[in-house]
């Protein structure tokens, strides 16, 4: 039997696949066609403290290799989701809470009032969210709001804590470095990358809201890379998140440094990705004789460069 659980802050997974925020709704909508008690874990759709119907349409568009959304962050809130959460805990897997917000004071007011429910594992904060007091930027694009945001939750909680980093700055490893300064037990990456799509026929963006977040194939390679750099700036485990669609996949991200993986995308096409991915991971270390899938993490050889010759 090979090893794939996954520890945080205290807290065992069965194994390192999660499905990622936002494409799995809150986990008992698709019962039927996906074996969620094979899965490491479930993160929620972003919670907010009120309900919110999202952005208009259109909100979602196929693009080459992927597809572009512009949701805008469409949930229950919170008080809805608490009364839901008793369900929830019975599909046999872990329950990990996606937290957005608007403002400083909601993502700590969602929390609070999640510390209340029982049985959730864990909090994954979703930082790509923009700041309705600092003109709308994104709170993830800089170091100083995460810091702030991850200590503030930090505070008022001693489950889990991941921090879910935006791929749309510079340098991904100075958003990570101020999760882990905050007190966060790991980050998830990557967010959806800002991209649009436009009808040439009549000169429109084909999304209500002009730009949205591009996901799938696509994003794998750029997610790798941001992986890659969030496991060098930081000490704390990085999930992996970005296109991930096969067994292969979730390997390389692992490879990479990645201590566990979220499938987002790939659910919508097959909504048994994620666990036929977990079996595939599994089936990998048998077949190569790896007794844990922690011995595979952060294994990427690099090799040296030509020396110079003098
Ligand atoms: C339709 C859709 C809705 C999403 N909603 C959320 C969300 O509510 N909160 C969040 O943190 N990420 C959200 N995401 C981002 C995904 O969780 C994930 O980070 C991203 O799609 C990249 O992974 P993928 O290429 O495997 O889809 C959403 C993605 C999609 C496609």
């Amino acid at each position: 039997m090979v090893d794939q659980t996954f520890t945080l802050g205290g807290v065992r997974f069965q194994n390192r696949v999660f499905v990622a925020s936002g494409t799995f709704g809150y986990g008992d909508e698709v019962l039927d066609l996906s074996e969620v008690g094979k899965l490491g874990g479930i993160v929620t759709k972003s919670i907010t403290l009120k309900p919110r119907t999202g952005n208009r349409p259109r909100r979602i568009v196929e693009t080459a290799g992927g597809m572009l959304n512009s949701i805008g962050l469409a949930n229950i809130g919170v008080e809805r989701f608490l009364e839901r959460l008793p369900g929830l805990l019975e599909l046999g897997t872990k329950i990990i809470v996606n937290i957005a917000g608007s403002t400083f004071g909601e993502y700590v007011e969602v929390l609070s009032r999640l510390e209340e429910g029982e049985g959730i594992a864990a909090y994954e904060l979703n930082v790509s969210c923009p700041n309705v007091k600092e003109g709308g930027l994104e709170f993830g694009t800089d170091p100083h709001a995460v810091e702030t945001i991850t200590k503030s939750a930090r505070e008022r909680t001693r489950r889990p804590i991941i921090v879910k980093l935006t791929p749309n700055v510079t340098r991904i490893g100075e958003t990570a470095r101020a999760a882990e300064a905050g007190g966060a037990d790991a980050v998830s990456a990557i967010n959806t990358l800002v991209g649009m799509s436009v009808n040439r026929a009549d000169r429109t963006s084909r999304l209500g809201t002009v730009t949205g977040g591009l996901s799938g194939p696509a994003i794998k390679p750029v997610a790798l890379a941001k992986v890659r750099e969030c496991t060098m700036a930081v000490k704390i485990p990085v999930i992996g998140i970005g296109g991930i669609t096969t067994a292969d996949d979730a390997l390389e991200f692992i490879i990479v440094g990645a201590a566990a993986v979220q499938v987002g995308t790939a659910s919508f096409a097959e909504p048994n990705a994620a666990a036929c991915i977990a079996g595939g991971i599994a089936s990998y270390c048998e077949r190569n004789g790896i007794a844990s899938v922690e011995a595979l993490v952060g294994s990427l050889q690099i090799p040296a460069p030509p020396r110079l010759q003098t």
